[in-house]
């Protein structure tokens, strides 16, 4: 099922073993034979010790901190980067400087002048560089490309794609959570959009964006909004009740009922989720607060309006406020046909004939892998990279420093528009 034979497997360091490190991780479960998990690199003990024992990693290659594996030797074939946003860069361009083949987490980085390094570094060290795009790596996805590519919808006029990121999503991570506050973090766009610019960037196939504009704010999660009587946390809060975001209802009751999944798995940094330890969680820490008296300030809704070469436009929405969760939802307006993709299935109406297909791809893939969330794209995404790595072949992976980089500043652009109101022309020099 995976993309390429093997030889001895590819040993892996992990930086940064919180959710998304954890999971890549997993794939040395599956195939230990292809991926092998050598060192750690994490100031949190429990997440730590965790992956320590889950893959029997030798104490003297565990770490608190990144730095310790640039003062080593080289140990591993590959580093897998996934600290928070603001800790990118400086891993990854030292971790290039010493030979080991890189995956690094998105947003790159959080200045274009640090991702512009982070490429620069990986090609003058002759690494694999796979940036975790990780919808280039879904598998429906990925056959909108093949489509376009086929010709199946003619040229490709206009992009309609809309992100919805789901009202409780938005509320763990974006209000209450790591991505909160664009000093701590980075600005929305880049957090949660880069995924959705880096896919109409690929679609438009080589054509590149001329111009772009750029409207949105933080809306409704702000303190003027905070219902009458309101506490301050949830738990103790009179009205939690009326509240669509309450964090009683969107972890404990989870937990209540056997859920410990996202987000709940991620609420209690030094321990299992349990009850207790939920309890404590919204108790005392970020994920209990009210959500119109927290510290955050990244839009909630923003669109972005683009024209590439050729006059091909394109118009991307991305909003807090929707039931589904990160489901996109495309339409792709050609000269000869209509693809449509709702998330789930891409339908193709074709003006000649006057017929719709449908397609699907497989999803199916193994281990934790298969447990929903973008499980499917993220397994092919490190299956592809432990293959370019392996068969030394960087043409495996999808998501590569130069595409990469190219969609980076396209999300820079356009946040530039929005914040000084006006239409940027993508080949302007940065002020
Ligand atoms: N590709 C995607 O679709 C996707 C989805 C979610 C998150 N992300 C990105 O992945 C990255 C990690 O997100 P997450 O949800 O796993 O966050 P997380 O907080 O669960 O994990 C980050 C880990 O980095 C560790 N860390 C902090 N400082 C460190 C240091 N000096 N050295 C080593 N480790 C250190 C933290 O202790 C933590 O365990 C972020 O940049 C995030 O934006 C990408």
């Amino acid at each position: 099922m995976h993309s390429a034979k093997m030889s001895s497997p590819v040993n892996v360091i992990v930086v940064g073993v919180g959710n998304r490190g954890e999971n890549y991780s997993d794939y040395a479960v599956i195939y230990p034979d292809r991926m092998r998990l050598v060192g750690i690199a994490d100031p949190r003990d429990f997440a730590r010790k965790k992956i320590q024992e889950r893959h029997k990693v030798a104490s003297e290659n565990t770490f608190d901190d990144w730095r310790c594996i640039v003062e080593r030797e080289k140990f591993a074939d590959a580093v897998l980067i996934c600290t928070p946003d603001r800790l990118h860069k400086d891993p990854a361009v030292a971790l290039a400087k010493k030979g080991y083949h890189i995956l690094l987490e998105k947003p790159m980085a959080v200045t274009e002048d640090d991702c512009s390094e982070i490429v620069e570094t990986c090609i003058q060290s002759k690494v694999i560089l796979t940036v975790c795009h990780v919808l280039r790596y879904d598998p429906v996805i990925h056959k909108i490309k093949v489509l376009i590519d086929r010709g199946v919808i003619g040229d490709v006029i206009h992009i309609q794609h809309l992100e919805p990121v789901g009202f409780y999503h938005f509320a763990h991570s974006f209000v209450r959570g790591n991505w909160r506050n664009e000093a701590e973090s980075s600005f929305a766009l880049l957090a949660k959009s880069c995924h959705d610019l880096d896919l109409i960037n690929h679609w438009a196939g080589g054509r590149r964006c001329i111009k772009v504009s750029s409207f949105g704010s933080l809306s409704h999660f702000r303190k003027e909004n905070k219902p009458a009587g309101a506490g301050n946390r949830c738990l103790d809060c009179p009205v939690e009740g009326d509240c669509a975001y309450s964090a009683k209802k969107i972890y404990l009751d989870q937990v209540k009922k056997g859920h410990n999944g996202w987000p709940v798995s991620v609420i209690c940094s030094n321990s299992v989720p349990d009850i207790e330890s939920v309890t404590e969680a919204l108790r005392t820490g970020p994920y209990g607060r009210c959500v119109y008296e927290c510290d955050n300030d990244v839009c909630s809704n923003q669109v972005v309006n683009m024209e590439f070469e050729g006059g091909l436009t394109a118009a991307l929405t991305m909003v807090a406020f929707t039931e589904e969760i990160c489901k996109r939802r495309t339409s792709i307006y050609g000269s000869k046909g209509e693809l449509t993709y709702d998330g789930h299935e891409i339908k193709v109406f074709d003006f000649l004939t006057s017929k719709t297909t449908k397609q699907t791809a497989d999803m199916n893939v193994p281990g934790n892998f298969s447990k929903g969330g973008h499980g499917s794209a993220d397994y092919h995404l490190i299956d592809s990279f432990i293959a370019a790595v392996m068969n030394k072949n960087p043409a495996l992976i999808r998501s590569g420093p130069e595409e990469t980089l190219a969609s980076h500043k396209l999300v820079f652009a356009a946040e530039r528009a929005r914040l000084e109101n006006r239409v940027v022309f993508c080949d302007e020099q940065k002020s």
